[in-house]
């Protein structure tokens, strides 16, 4: 396994790259054929779930949690910040919780685990689980750093365990048909993108971490993180960016509003803009391309409305239509998915929906755009 393992990590390394599942086939019927034993010809058996350990068990580890069973896997251990927690979760989730990591990390029967922990310590946790020789699904931000973020890269490129990052909004049914439709050239080529984000503030975490930027990092790693990573996922790798924030009086620190502008590699520009204004949740893409545009719109009364209003249009010479789409897509709907593709990469070798290298360089975006209200200025990021 170790060999099947280091023979996926050299492909690992070219971007762009999901089709290891095939080359882990092929290995396996090889090695079959070199021991003299043919293929197995008897049905195939579902694995067990794989044993999967939460870090954190606050509110988007309970989301978490939810989504294990429906994604072949099991919760076999947690580890909290408090004790009152660990209290709490051992008591009501009937599972082993401890404050330890360590602890956690030493049982044989945790396979993964799922990072939801505050910001700053999700770089050393996932080191250190991927060092245990446990495969990983970190919540963004991988990092609240490039540097941290570039070290969890090299832990995972060194081990022979999944690392899958928690930049969701690509595994969202909704999303993810926007780029299937990028991707069979629905549009054409893409000349603009707008991405915008209307939604209530942020609560405070526990103990208040999420307003505390030694903790949380820039508060862009906050939620714009996922629409600067969809931007990246559309439009491919980003050359330069420009920002701005406003706030009303007394709100400076929650940047309220925050308009980012940025261009592709290929030219493509997108607008980036999220507010904290909002009392619901709601999130409208457009993309412009040189055939035809899209609009897709998400409304709900919060992130995880299970009943949101769901759209999305195709505008082409011949007038706009609606196109099929699901109401079920969103954080209620699709967090599953997620957790299903990380087991299938655990399982089948593929790549995860977002791997370190997306993560880091979702952090990088994320940098870019401190730097930018910082300075003023446009801001220009390496070439991918
Ligand atoms: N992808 C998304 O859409 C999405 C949405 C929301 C959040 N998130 C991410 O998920 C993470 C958690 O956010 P949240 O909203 O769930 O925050 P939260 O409600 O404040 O939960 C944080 C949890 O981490 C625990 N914790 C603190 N120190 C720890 C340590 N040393 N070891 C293990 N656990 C520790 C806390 O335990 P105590 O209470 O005992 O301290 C608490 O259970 C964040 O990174 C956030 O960015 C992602």
């Amino acid at each position: 396994m170790g060999q099947e393992r280091g023979h996926l990590r050299a492909q690992r390394g070219q971007p762009g790259q999901r089709h290891l599942g095939r080359a882990l086939a092929e290995h396996r019927r090889r090695r079959a054929v070199t021991c003299g034993h043919p293929e197995p010809v008897t049905p195939r058996r579902d694995p067990p779930p794989l044993g999967v350990a939460l870090v954190g068990a606050g509110r988007w580890a309970t989301v978490h949690r939810a989504a294990l069973p429906r994604a072949g896997a099991r919760l076999v251990g947690v580890a909290t910040g408090s004790d009152a927690s660990r209290a709490r979760v051992a008591r009501e989730w009937d599972v082993f919780a401890t404050t330890d990591m360590a602890a956690l990390l030493a049982r044989p029967e945790v396979e993964a685990v799922v990072i939801a922990s505050p910001n700053d310590l999700h770089a050393t946790q996932a080191c250190a689980a991927l060092e245990a020789g446990k495969h990983v699904l970190v919540e963004k931000p991988i990092a609240i750093d490039v540097a941290s973020a570039e070290r969890v890269e090299r832990a995972a490129e060194q081990s022979d365990r999944v690392l899958a990052v928690g930049l969701e909004m690509r595994v969202f049914t909704l999303f993810e048909r926007v780029k299937a439709l990028l991707d069979e050239g629905a549009l054409g080529a893409p000349v603009h993108l707008a991405l915008d984000l209307f939604r209530r503030p942020h609560r405070a975490g526990s103990g208040g971490w999420k307003h505390d930027p030694e903790r949380r990092g820039s508060s862009v790693l906050e939620e714009p993180i996922h629409y600067l990573d969809l931007a990246r996922w559309y439009l491919g790798e980003i050359a330069s960016l420009r920002a701005w924030a406003v706030s009303r009086p007394g709100r400076e620190a929650l940047r309220e509003q925050l308009d980012v502008r940025l261009e592709s590699e290929r030219g493509a520009v997108a607008n980036v803009t999220r507010s904290v204004a909002a009392g619901g949740h709601a999130v409208d893409v457009r993309v412009v391309g040189e055939r035809a545009a899209l609009r897709a719109t998400w409304r709900g009364r919060m992130d995880v409305d299970p009943r949101p209003a769901v759209r999305l249009e195709l505008h082409d010479a011949a007038g706009s239509r609606l196109l099929p789409i699901t109401a079920a897509t969103g954080h209620a709907h699709d967090v599953w998915r997620q957790t299903a593709a990380f087991v299938r990469s655990v399982r089948k070798g593929v790549e995860p929906p977002a791997t370190a290298h997306d993560g880091v360089r979702s952090v990088e975006l994320c940098h870019a755009v401190e730097r930018s209200l910082a300075s003023g200025e446009r801001v220009t990021l390496r070439q991918g």
